[in-house]
């Protein structure tokens, strides 16, 4: 498809020789997306983010998940991100496969927690539709 970029894929080998100001790169891994570690080239952002220059710098050419995550991005932050991705990181089959995996264990249990019947509400159901039918044969 024409409006669809191509994936590109960057090694951490390659991540981790941009640590500069004028080229700062650096992997999060995206919580929304299966756990899938992308990579962002944050240089023209470092003097606009509201945490500061110094502490991106730090995790320059690194996996800055967990700092990412520490501190707690607001849902703007996560979607001021995406304009800074410029690609994923590569991975090995096996990682890939074990994010998969990862991902549909996620999505399993979020469907098992949303579908079905919760057996507590069931039980609470019953006890009134029971109370309510025991008063109203009181009363006749
Ligand atoms: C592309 C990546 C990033 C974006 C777009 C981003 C964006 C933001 C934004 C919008 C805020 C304001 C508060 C909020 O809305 O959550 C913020 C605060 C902050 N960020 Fe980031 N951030 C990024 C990466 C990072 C990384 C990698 C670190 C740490 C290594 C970091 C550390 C902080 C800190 C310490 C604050 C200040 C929190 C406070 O004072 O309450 N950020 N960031």
């Amino acid at each position: 498809m024409a409006d669809t970029p191509a994936v590109v894929e960057y090694s951490m080998t390659e991540v981790a020789t941009h640590t500069t100001k004028e080229s700062t790169w650096l992997v999060i891994k995206d919580m929304n997306d299966g756990d899938t570690p992308k990579v962002y080239d944050v240089s023209s952002y470092l003097n606009d983010h509201p945490g500061g220059a110094e502490v991106m710098m730090e995790v320059a050419g690194q996996d800055a998940t967990n700092m990412f995550e520490d501190i707690g991005h607001s849902s703007d932050a996560r979607t001021e991100m995406k304009k800074f991705q410029i690609g994923l990181l590569k991975l090995t089959d096996e990682e890939k496969a074990k994010i998969a995996q990862e991902a549909a264990k996620k999505a399993e249990r979020a469907s098992r927690q949303g579908g079905g019947l919760n057996p507590l509400a069931v039980l609470v159901l019953l006890l009134a539709i029971s109370v309510g039918y025991y008063y109203s044969n009181q009363r006749s």
